[in-house]
């Protein structure tokens, strides 16, 4: 195993990385399954209800974790090539940003209340017909991007796993 191979995310970064997977993945692959596949009326309500109220609880969790970013080092890239370690430096900027974009337009879509899980009602941002349909847009496009980030994201990760790299390892208690 090489040197970087052994170095590690603190649990704080580990704990904030697999509450941050769960949320997105579960929001992207719902959200999107119930935009375009054929689903009940009562579904399609449900899932929206559970994901504005979770993507709501997770900006706390994410302004946090971008907190951490900034503060604690991060382990040396595993990988030697410079044009590797560039693709994923980029790679994990994008991650975060498109993060923030998806979750901004969220809210400032909103045009009614967000009710998180029935525990508290929060004034949507009340914008315009116009506006409401621009950060729709936004939301929309950002959330496109987001998944194809991932995506190859996770194609990465496996990639380096099936190399013989223990990248999974740097990212686990
Ligand atoms: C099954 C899914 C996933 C796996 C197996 C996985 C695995 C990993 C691993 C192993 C790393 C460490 C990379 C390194 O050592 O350089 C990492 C970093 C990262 N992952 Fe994931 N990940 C997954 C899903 C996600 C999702 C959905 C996001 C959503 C935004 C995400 C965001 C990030 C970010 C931003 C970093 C960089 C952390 C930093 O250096 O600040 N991951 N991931
Ligand atoms: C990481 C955070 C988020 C992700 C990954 C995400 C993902 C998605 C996806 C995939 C869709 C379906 C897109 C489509 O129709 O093509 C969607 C729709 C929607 N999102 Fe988000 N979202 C996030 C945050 C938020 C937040 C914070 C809010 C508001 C508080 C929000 C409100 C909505 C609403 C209301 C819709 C339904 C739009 C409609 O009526 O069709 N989202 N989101």
């Amino acid at each position: 195993m090489s040197a970087s191979e052994m170095e590690r995310y603190s649990w704080e970064q580990v704990l904030l990385h697999w509450i941050s997977a769960a949320v997105i993945l579960w929001v992207l692959v719902s959200g999107f399954y119930v935009a375009y596949a054929e689903v009940d009326e009562a579904i399609r309500t449900w899932v929206g209800w559970v994901n504005v109220s979770a993507t709501t609880l997770y900006i706390p969790i994410f302004v946090l974790r971008c907190v951490v970013r900034a503060f604690k080092p991060v382990p040396a890239s595993i990988d030697r090539n410079p044009l590797g370690r560039l693709a994923a430096h980029v790679a994990h900027q994008a991650l975060y940003w498109l993060t923030a974009v998806v979750l901004l337009s969220g809210v400032l879509m909103m045009d009614h209340a967000i009710d998180v899980f029935g525990w508290w009602q929060i004034p949507g941002p009340a914008f315009d017909a116009v506006w409401h349909a621009r950060w729709f847009t936004l939301h929309i496009a950002s959330c496109f991007a987001l998944a194809a980030v991932v995506l190859l994201h996770i194609a990465a990760v496996c990639l380096h796993q099936w190399r013989g790299h223990a990248i999974v390892r740097r990212m686990w208690l």
